[in-house]
């Protein structure tokens, strides 16, 4: 079993993230650890809820919690913040109190949802993430961002806040469609690309989904501590963990422009990861050729390495002004002085203007 131990200077905060195939089917004994009360409510979807929903609950029963389990339908359109009312009102109806627990048993939406209203309910009550997706076990569950979504953009209202314990048992994911395993697998080419080379170079040797599943528990496992590590350092998100931002700047902006339709968060990522490196390397900040490694490396897991219509950069460049985090024409992107060793660079949206030349 792997087990990460998150310490946040200054904090009260100190939670354990474990990692074990079959941790699911002892649920109720992992609960117990960090929760003496009566009742939990869980939060889910209706996917998770089709594969998982009944054994979770039941298992909690068994250990002698009140369960109560809110299904939301499956997608980003859950994380909208008009669900919250209705959210809010099953947990009233529940009597959930403020010491009582609310499990996120999902993917990221679901661990952003669940997460911001734990935050908010009641001043906030405890809560225990299961990530339930590749992306959710090696980032969003990770570093206490949660957020829900406005109709002006996705994540413009949110909190720091942790939960007690994060619970990941690899099993799950094989319930995963390979449009989302892949997505995820963007996330560990990014962690691979900033931060170690070591683990970038792993990934090649694991040619298919079926090879990496075999190694998954020590992915998540490093995935988790390189988040945990640049978290610690900069919990709220000022400085180290804009590197996490690597290829996310490009990559929002057109997720964005095909209004999540066209590409998944993973996908906007891989296409971002490779076209900034490519424009780096062009004004030599990169060394030649690495912008080639990741996208053979994206590509190993089907992940688009560029948008079909260059044309589009025109608007898509349009949008990446507007980005919450490129306030006053400053923008801080993320490039890679070589593989494994990421660099804030401070520029302007003028960086990609070289994109509108092929469009
Ligand atoms: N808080 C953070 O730091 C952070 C970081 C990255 C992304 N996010 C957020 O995460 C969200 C995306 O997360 P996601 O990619 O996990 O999407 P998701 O939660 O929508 O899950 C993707 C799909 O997989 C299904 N699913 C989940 N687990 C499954 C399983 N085990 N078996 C079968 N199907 C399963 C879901 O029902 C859904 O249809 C976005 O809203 C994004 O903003 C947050
Ligand atoms: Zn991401």
């Amino acid at each position: 079993m792997e087990h990460l131990n998150i310490q946040l200077s200054g904090h009260v905060t100190d939670y354990d993230i474990k990692i074990e195939a079959g941790l699911l089917d002892q649920l109720g004994q992992e609960i117990q650890a960090v929760y003496q009360g009566k009742r939990i409510f869980i939060l889910t979807d209706e996917n998770v809820d089709r594969y998982y929903g009944e054994s979770v609950t039941n298992q909690l029963a068994a250990a002698n919690f009140q369960v109560r389990k809110m299904v939301v339908p499956a997608g980003e359109s859950s994380k909208h913040i008009d669900n919250l009312d209705g959210i809010y009102a099953e947990m009233i109806d529940f009597k959930l109190s403020r010491g009582d627990l609310l499990i996120a048993l999902g993917g990221g939406v679901i661990g952003d949802l669940a997460g911001y209203v734990a935050a908010s309910y009641l001043r906030g009550i405890p809560f225990v993430q299961i990530p339930t997706t590749l992306l959710a076990q090696v980032d969003s569950s990770v570093g206490g961002k949660v957020a829900v979504d406005l109709t002006q953009g996705k994540n413009l209202v949110g909190a720091f806040y942790h939960p007690k314990k994060v619970i990941i048992d690899p099993n799950v994911l094989n319930t995963l469609t390979d449009r989302a395993f892949s997505d995820g697998m963007a996330e560990v080419i990014k962690y691979g690309a900033i931060f170690d080379r070591e683990l970038f170079e792993f990934i090649k040797t694991n040619a298919s989904r079926e090879q990496m599943m075999a190694h998954i528990d020590q992915i998540i496992y490093r995935s988790c501590e390189l988040k945990a590590i640049v978290v610690r350092e900069d919990e709220l998100d000022t400085g180290q963990r804009m590197l996490l931002n690597f290829g996310h700047t490009l990559g929002h902006a057109i997720e964005a422009y095909y209004q999540y339709e066209l590409y998944t968060h993973g996908q906007g990522v891989a296409i971002g990861m490779v076209t900034i490196t490519q424009l780096a390397e062009d004004k030599g900040v990169t060394p030649r050729g690495t912008a080639a490694e990741i996208a053979q490396l994206c590509e190993q897991f089907n992940l688009p390495t560029a948008i079909n219509k260059p044309a589009d950069y025109v608007e898509i460049l349009k949008l990446l002004s507007t980005d919450k985090k490129n306030l006053n024409g400053q923008l801080n992107i993320i490039l890679l002085e070589t593989l494994g060793n990421a660099v804030v660079y401070p520029t302007t949206t003028e960086f990609f203007n070289t994109l509108l030349e092929e469009a």
